[in-house]
């Protein structure tokens, strides 16, 4: 088994937090007989925009598509580069261009977290997002009639095809299908948005037909929201559309205690494209050069990469060091009440991880 990896920092904390999760996939590869080409470039960074006027290299479609995956950090310096152009001319073109449908976001409450939800406990809440990554929502087309006047008019158009929506719920039900609970939850709001809304809930109908052995229930998005704060422990998978999914994939890691630990994945399923691996937060800048930066959600999101490459045994390993690393001292950085350095927290999963 060889990999072929591009690792891309990006700019702020990225930069920090990416070499604990190589340190842990080069030992992981180690340890698990596995081999790694890791190919490390500086584009997809603000520096990189203010010296070549571009986030990314005219070639860089054909420097990546030929990888397994890529290892992101995160990207943004809005003091450089206003985040539209640092978003838009970089993650955004790999999300597109690399057809990565699925975002996934794990949420789990972990041991030595503090959880902002009183009385949970590690093991209440572990549950995944799969948020639709590529139309819904998010689309192009619409446009503003009469701007400027009394009489101004915008309009922004729903995009879903049965083709972009049945996938993602297929993905959606395999995932649930392959896990004890097997139950798949649906985000809607067919009470208020009558057109699509319904009909998205008409294809999970369709699709579920084909998994009788998942259980499946719909929450309007309004409920589902005070549902992830009240009752987390009662989700599974959770699949909505581009808007939804943003929105549940942001509040799900919060309910668990810091985004500091959270990974996620951007996965073309097929393997047409390279998937993209990378933690939620971003770039940082408030605590950015300090060196006091979570490495966590960036070596959580080495496992979750791992495991998409099939090296499931690795993913499960290094994740039992995170869990027993977050309850020790050294373990916890200043986001959660510990005093750990990058460096430091880092460490403290590598030695479990070595154990
Ligand atoms: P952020 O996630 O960078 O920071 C939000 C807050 O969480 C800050 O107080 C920060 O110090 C803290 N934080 C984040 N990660 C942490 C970690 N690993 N350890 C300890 N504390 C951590 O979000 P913000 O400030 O809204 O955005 C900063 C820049 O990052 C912007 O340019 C934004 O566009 C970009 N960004 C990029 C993302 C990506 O690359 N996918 C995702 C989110 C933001
Ligand atoms: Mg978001």
């Amino acid at each position: 088994r060889h990999y072929r990896i591009a690792v891309i920092p990006g700019d702020g904390i990225g930069r920090e937090v990416v070499p604990e999760g190589v340190r842990l996939l080069e030992a992981a590869a180690e340890r698990f007989g596995f081999t790694l080409d890791l190919r490390h470039h500086d584009f997809a960074s603000c520096d990189y925009y203010l010296q070549h006027g571009r986030m990314l290299p005219e070639d860089w479609r054909d420097i990546l598509k030929p990888m397994d995956a890529i290892f992101f950090g995160a990207v943004g310096w809005p003091d450089k580069v206003p985040d539209h152009i640092s978003l838009w001319g970089s993650l955004l073109q790999f999300r597109r261009e690399f057809d990565q449908y699925v975002n996934l976001r794990p949420v789990r409450l972990m041991p030595g977290v503090p959880s902002p939800l009183a009385g949970r406990r590690p093991g209440d809440i572990d549950f995944l997002v799969v948020r639709e990554n590529t139309e819904g929502e998010y689309s192009a087309v619409g446009g503003t009639m009469f701007p400027g006047t009394e009489r101004e008019i915008v309009i922004q158009e729903t995009v879903m095809s049965r083709h972009g929506t049945d996938r993602i719920l297929r993905f959606a039900f395999d995932l649930a299908r392959s896990r004890p609970k097997k139950h798949l939850t649906s985000a809607t709001k067919s009470n208020g948005i009558a057109i699509t809304m319904p009909w998205w809930d008409s294809r999970v109908e369709a699709v579920g037909a084909d998994y009788p052995d998942v259980r499946r229930d719909k929450y309007h998005i309004d409920i589902l929201t005070a549902h992830f704060v009240l009752n987390p422990d009662r989700f599974d998978v959770v699949v909505g559309s581009n808007l939804f999914g943003d929105i549940l994939s942001d509040l799900g890691p919060a309910c668990t205690g810091t985004i500091g630990i959270a990974p996620s994945a951007n996965i073309n399923p097929e393997g047409r494209f390279p998937s993209l691996f990378e933690p939620v937060h971003g770039s940082a800048p408030d605590i950015a050069g300090q060196g006091i930066a979570n490495p966590i959600g960036q070596i959580w999101t080495a496992a979750m990469m791992l495991e998409h490459l099939g090296e499931t045994d690795a993913a499960a390993a290094i994740l039992a060091a995170i869990e027993a690393a977050l309850q020790t001292e050294e373990g916890r950085t200043r986001d959660l009440k510990g005093q750990a350095t990058t460096r430091q927290a880092g460490e403290a999963v590598l030695a479990r991880f070595l154990g």
